[in-house]
């Protein structure tokens, strides 16, 4: 038996920060969770994102999936309901969050944007970090859930509309003092190369996929699971919450998950 890792997200998205750990970590079990009857989570309120991930994860550890470390790779999800759900399980959860940290480090014209859904954006959590570690900078905040339909689209479709992903950005008015820009959505690295064509190159993007992939390593050996590692891997298991049309080969086989019947009482 390997170490078995959960990656969760609304959609496709968190597949950006799989690939990251999966380069990391190649030798672990990995499963795919998508929350897709609820996507956008970018759209919801921060009630509905708690409830529905506490009910979530609790079906996850109540059904014995083997789950030895599940992470939240959903920007939005993380900000809004980290430290509910942490309360809630005893399986280590590793979040991910905008990084805002790196980003106001790295700048070099002291203007960082981010570019994340507008419940990340609205969320406390958010706030605090740019108060935390972008205090010397200036932060300009971006909403978008327009990208988050664009990201699924291309991932699935391999099509990108660029006329509605120029209307997008156009309206967005990303202020070009900024040299940094933060994508705080995990969907939004599958929009890079269509992003950087966008803005000539001019910016650099920046997301938490690496930084992740550190944090799951060390949390690994920290709870003693480095020794569970082994070369007769299953395959990656998708979990989905609707129906999924992929002409993905890798993601026919996707278990359905009826959100009422994971309710923690
Ligand atoms: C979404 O479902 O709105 C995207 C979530 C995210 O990665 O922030």
């Amino acid at each position: 038996m390997s170490a078995h890792i959960m990656v969760f997200d609304s959609g496709i998205g968190g597949t950006t920060v799989l690939e990251h750990i999966q380069k990391r970590i190649p030798n672990a079990q990995y499963s795919y969770f998508m929350d897709n009857a609820l996507l956008p989570y970018g759209a919801q309120t921060q009630q509905t994102i708690i409830g529905r991930l506490c009910s979530l994860i609790y079906f996850i550890e109540q059904n014995a999936l083997g789950v030895d470390l599940i992470v939240i790779a959903c920007n939005t999800a993380s900000t809004s309901a980290l430290s509910e759900v942490r309360k809630i399980t005893s399986i280590p959860i590793v979040g991910v969050v905008p990084a805002i940290k790196p980003a106001a480090e790295e700048t070099r014209t002291k203007h960082i944007g981010l570019l994340a859904t507008p419940a990340t954006v609205a969320s406390h959590y958010t706030h605090t970090l740019i108060k935390e570690h972008a205090s010397k900078v200036t932060v300009s905040l971006y909403s978008s859930v327009e990208l988050v339909a664009l990201a699924e689209q291309l991932f699935f479709s391999q099509k990108l509309d660029t006329f509605k992903l120029h209307k997008e950005l156009t309206r967005l008015r990303i202020n070009s003092d900024i040299d940094l820009l933060v994508l705080g959505c995990t969907h939004f690295p599958i929009l890079s190369n269509a992003l950087q064509a966008h803005f000539n190159n001019s910016v650099q993007l920046l997301d938490s996929g690496a930084a992740i992939a550190s944090r799951v390593n060390y949390l690994l050996e920290q709870h003693n699971f480095g020794n569970k590692f082994t070369d007769k891997k299953k395959p990656l298991q998708y979990y989905a919450t609707a129906n999924v049309l992929s002409n993905k080969l890798a993601i026919k086989h996707v278990t359905l998950i009826d959100p009422s019947q994971c309710v923690k009482s």
